[in-house]
């Protein structure tokens, strides 16, 4: 009955198109639990997991979250090849849980600082479901804001120096289609877990007009229940983009 009764509420909610997600808080998840930190991570993985499927039957269509940044480089040796392995197994799996789900997946971010087995996955996973038309799922891996928009002014630069990219072609529009979410629409909604209430070097160009939802709740913790909230607070907002 309670589960009827909240169908009914969701069937008058408008669903934000795409949600992009900060999961913090897997290590203080683990020290509340007296585990080691990647046991965190691992539970972590999980919840991405299932948060996917609880995307998608919310009717969310893309979804891009954020698994290791450029910075998270500077954490310990151990943790840092904990996520690798983690990620590796990850990758691998998620090829049959992309054909299960209907689910393409993109990874965005800079590949070429991970190790060569890493990128075989990520271009594997990718190709295995790029015919998909489910939830697009988005994974931002040695992801920086920054050095996103690094990169694609690098990229334009070296072309204006060969001659083949004219200033006035330089709109809006085209620096979106430099990043490397240019196949996406820029989110929605923003979730952070765990209480934080900082950007972190995330969608920094992507999230200009994005709403912003914050949680104490730690990411392993996170479910549908916490991603209707979120839908929910969306709900609350008066959307301008600027205008009156
Ligand atoms: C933040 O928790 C979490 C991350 C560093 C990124 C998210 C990583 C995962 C969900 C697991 C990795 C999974 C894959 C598939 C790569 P934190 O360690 O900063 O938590 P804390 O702030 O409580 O210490």
């Amino acid at each position: 009955m309670a589960k009827k009764s909240e169908e009914v509420d969701l069937s008058e909610l408008k669903i934000p198109q795409h949600v992009a997600i900060i999961m913090d808080g897997n290590g203080r998840w683990a020290k509340k639990r007296m585990l080691p930190r990647n046991m965190g991570h691992r539970a972590g993985a999980k919840t991405m997991e299932d948060i996917c499927e609880d995307a998608w039957d919310l009717g969310i269509k893309y979804l891009t979250l954020y698994a290791f940044s450029t910075e998270n480089w500077k954490r310990s040796e151990e943790e840092v090849s904990g996520i690798m392995d983690l990620l590796r197994k990850y990758l691998v799996d998620c090829i049959e849980r992309s054909a299960k789900n209907n689910m393409r997946v993109r990874i965005i971010g800079d590949r070429t600082a991970l190790a060569p087995d890493i990128q075989e996955k990520i271009v594997n996973l990718e190709e295995a479901s790029k015919g998909y038309t489910g939830l697009n799922l988005t994974i931002a891996i040695n992801y920086g804001g920054r050095d996103e928009l690094r990169r694609a002014v690098r990229g334009m630069v070296e072309e204006a120096s060969r001659g083949e990219l004219d200033a006035d072609k330089v709109t809006e529009d085209f620096i979106s289609s430099r990043l490397d979410t240019r196949e996406l629409p820029d989110p929605d909604l923003l979730i952070r877990t765990s209480g934080e209430e900082r950007l972190s070097n995330y969608l920094i160009w992507q999230l200009a007009y994005t709403e912003f939802y914050f949680t104490d709740c730690l990411w392993p913790d996170f479910d549908k229940k916490e991603l209707i909230k979120a839908v929910r607070y969306f709900n609350g907002r008066d959307r301008r983009f600027g205008g009156v």
